[in-house]
C-alpha cells in the first residue's frame, strides 16, 4: 500500500458555472468585508475570505511554522531560513501586475481588486522540491486561466512567461555578491499548461494573505511541476509564441530543463529523485521520506497534456 492516494477529481465534480455564478453574486453581496484588512499595507499576514474547493489530498498538512520558515527564495538569501528572516522590508502592497504579450485585452491590475474580482479558493496541493523535499499546502488563490481569460489570448500565444519583481533595496539577495543567479527571476508554462484548472496564482496559505518568504503578495503553483516553476512574487505574465526560459535553465541547462514534471523514474544528474523527505514528519522513528509519484500525484488529471512526449528527453 502507498502510504497515500493520489488525487482524483472526476469532470463532473469541478464546479458548475451555476454554483460559480452564485459565489460570486454572495462575494460581491459583501463577504469581502475581511479583504478590507488587506489595505494595512506590508502586513504579514491578514485572513483571507475563501471558498472550499474539491482539491485536497488524504495526508496531513506540513505545520504553518515549517512551511513559513523553510523556503527557497533567492532575492533573500540562499539559505532555507533567509527568506523568513530578511523579507521584513519587502513591502507586498500595494502590487501592480502586468498581463501582456499575445492579448486582445492587455493590462495592468491592482491584486487587492482582483482579489475581489475571483472567489479565493482553499486548495490542499503536494509541493515537491526539486532538490528531494516536500510539504503538503493549504493554498488560497484562484485559477490562472481566469486572469489570462481576463486579457483574452491571442490565437497565436502558445506559452506564458512569468517575472518576479526586482528590488534590491528590499531583497538583500538581489545585491549579494554570493549570489548568482541572473534577475528577475523567470519561469515559463505551455499555454495549455497554464490553462489547466489545477494551476494556481495563489494570494494566501493557512486561510491568510502570503507571507513574504513565500511569495507575497501573488505566486504560482503547478502542483505537478518541481516545486522551482512556483514563482514567486510576480510583476508580469507574458503571452508569447515563444518557449520560454527560466532562472534555473539559463544557470544549468544540463540540469534544469522547461518542462520540469515531478518524475521519479528521471533522476537529476547528481540524486536520485525515487523518494522524497517530507518536511515537518522526521523523528525517531519516521525518516520522513515518502515514494515520488509520477506527476507528484496528479498523473490521472495530466498526463493527458504529455501524450507522446518522451518525458526524458523534455526533462
Ligand atoms: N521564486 C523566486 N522569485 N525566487 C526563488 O528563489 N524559488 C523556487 C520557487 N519560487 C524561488 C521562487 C523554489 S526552488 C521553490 S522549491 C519554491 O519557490 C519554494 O516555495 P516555498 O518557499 O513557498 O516553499
Amino acid at each position: 500500500m502507498p502510504a497515500y492516494r493520489p488525487l482524483k477529481i472526476a469532470t463532473s465534480e469541478i464546479t458548475p458555472r451555476a454554483v460559480y455564478l452564485q459565489r460570486r453574486e454572495f462575494l460581491a453581496a459583501g463577504v469581502f468585508g475581511a479583504m478590507s484588512l488587506l489595505s494595512a499595507r506590508g502586513a504579514q499576514a491578514s485572513p483571507l475570505s475563501t471558498v472550499p474547493s474539491i482539491y485536497k489530498v488524504d495526508e496531513m498538512p506540513t505545520p504553518r511554522e515549517d512551511v513559513t520558515t523553510y523556503n527557497n527564495f533567492y532575492e533573500f538569501g540562499l539559505d532555507k531560513a533567509d527568506p523568513a528572516a530578511l523579507s521584513g522590508a519587502f513591502k507586498p502592497l500595494p502590487w501592480a501586475i502586468t498581463v501582456d504579450g499575445m492579448a486582445g485585452k492587455p493590462g495592468t491590475f491592482d491584486v487587492e481588486q482582483i482579489m475581489k474580482e475571483f472567489p479565493i479558493e482553499e486548495r490542499t496541493y503536494r509541493m515537491r522540491c526539486v532538490e528531494g523535499w516536500s510539504m503538503v499546502i493549504p493554498w488560497n488563490g484562484f485559477p490562472l486561466a481566469a486572469l489570462l481569460d481576463k486579457v483574452e489570448p491571442l490565437g497565436n500565444a502558445k506559452y506564458v512567461a512569468f517575472e518576479t519583481v526586482v528590488r534590491p533595496d528590499e531583497m538583500p539577495g538581489q545585491k549579494s555578491v554570493f549570489q548568482s543567479l541572473p534577475w528577475p527571476y523567470v519561469e515559463g508554462l505551455r499555454l495549455d499548461e497554464a490553462r489547466h484548472p489545477l494551476t494556481l496564482l495563489a494570494v494566501g496559505l493557512y486561510g491568510e494573505t502570503l507571507p513574504n518568504q513565500n511569495g507575497a503578495p501573488i505566486r504560482l503553483v503547478v502542483p505537478w511541476k518541481y516545486g522551482f516553476k512556483g514563482i514567486k512574487s510576480i510583476v508580469r505574465i507574458t503571452l508569447t509564441d515563444t518557449q520560454p526560459m527560466n532562472t534555473w535553465q539559463v544557470a544549468n541547462a544540463q540540469e534544469y530543463g522547461f518542462y520540469a514534471n515531478v518524475n521519479p523514474k528521471v533522476d537529476h544528474p547528481r540524486w536520485s529523485q525515487a523518494t522524497e523527505r517530507r518536511i515537518g514528519e522526521s523523528g525517531f522513528f519516521n525518516t520522513g521520506r515518502h515514494p515520488t509519484l509520477p506527476f507528484n500525484g496528479y498523473a490521472d488529471e495530466i498526463a493527458g497534456l504529455y501524450a507522446g512526449m518522451d518525458l526524458r528527453a523534455n526533462y
